[in-house]
């Protein structure tokens, strides 16, 4: 089985309605945790890299690795580039053997949006790969760089026709109130459970809705869509970590935003928790353990133990390979 691009994919999980999960990879441990347990639900993955994972890993050790992942499961995966910034960007990957691409321009005026995008699509697709874009813009961190609350705004529904005919984008990414990285909220944003757990503002469906409306069929991502598990926040905070109030989406809501137009969600964050979490806790039960594969592989289970409850839980994508 080769690499895939997410056409098909999209087309089953919009049909079916489900969501297939897009996990961003850094290094080994994280592809295989991901793979092991999309192989044994039979789900269909794409496997997403960031301009910063390419910088830390090297593209090609992310290319190899991902091969290496098909070769051992023989699941349909999809290799995306997340966040690509700029036209070279997308072009090195496209040229490297990436099935898919994400031009974010989500900065950008509408106008220059679509021209940016219209540019790597016309790129994209007379190399057999697919694009992302996105409309409308996140708050959190990407790439190191923090887009601020106030900065952020929802996608308008008003613009989405225009902008996939004027691009001939593949699926679109929107804003719905999610965000980047372990902080999505502001204590203020939310209120308290009674465990004093915070409970964030629900995303606007309403806005989901009307984009589904303008666009039937078509594909809608969900970026910054990580649920921050507390119980990976409590590993973490008692075993030396310090995370007050890390705080990310319900999973029901992401559960209801799979059934609906929504065919990928993007999950980093959890990722990184359960990493750290496994580690951080293997440190403090074993101080005289000092061989990386006795505590990475702790990560490495959680992350597997992780994806699995997503694939099944969240994305509804098991059994779908
Ligand atoms: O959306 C951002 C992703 O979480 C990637 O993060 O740029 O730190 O690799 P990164
Ligand atoms: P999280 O920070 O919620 O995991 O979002 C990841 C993401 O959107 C990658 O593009
Ligand atoms: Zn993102």
């Amino acid at each position: 089985m080769p690499l895939v691009t997410t056409k098909e994919m999209f087309k089953k999980a919009y049909e079916g309605g489900y969501a297939i999960g897009a996990f961003n990879v850094n290094n080994m441990e994280i592809v295989q945790g991901i793979t092991e347990a999309a192989k044994e639900l039979n789900a269909p993955l794409i496997l997403q890299c960031s301009a910063g994972a390419r910088k830390y890993a090297k593209h090609e050790y992310l290319v190899h690795l991902v091969q290496a992942a098909i070769e051992d499961t023989g699941l349909p995966i999809a290799l995306h580039l997340d966040h690509g910034a700029d036209f070279e960007t997308c072009k090195s990957c496209i040229d490297g053997g990436f099935t898919s691409v994400m031009f974010d321009g989500s900065h950008y005026d509408f106008k220059e949006n679509i021209e940016k995008t219209k540019q790597v699509v016309e790129y994209a697709h007379a190399h057999g790969v697919v694009v992302e874009a996105e409309l409308g813009q996140l708050a959190g961190i990407e790439d190191d760089v923090k887009v601020a609350a106030h900065e952020a705004h929802y996608t308008d529904p008003a613009e989405v026709e225009e902008f996939v005919t004027k691009t001939g984008v593949d699926s679109l990414a929107i804003a719905i109130g999610t965000s980047h990285g372990a902080y999505k909220f502001t204590p203020d944003q939310c209120t308290r459970n009674e465990d004093g757990i915070l409970v964030p503002p629900p995303l606007r469906f309403d806005i989901l809705e009307e984009v589904a409306k303008r666009l039937p069929n078509f594909p809608i991502v969900l970026h910054g869509a990580s649920s921050v598990p507390q119980e990976f926040v409590k590993i973490i905070n008692e075993n030396g970590g310090h995370m007050p109030d890390a705080v990310g989406v319900p999973e029901d809501q992401l559960r209801k935003a799979a059934s609906m137009a929504v065919c990928k969600i993007n999950i980093d964050s959890d990722l990184r928790l359960a990493m750290t979490a496994g580690i951080r806790k293997h440190f403090n039960e074993h101080p005289d353990h000092f061989d990386p594969r006795q505590y990475v592989a702790d990560g490495r289970a959680n992350i597997k133990a992780l994806v699995a409850h997503k694939i099944k839980d969240v994305l509804g994508c098991n059994g779908k390979a």
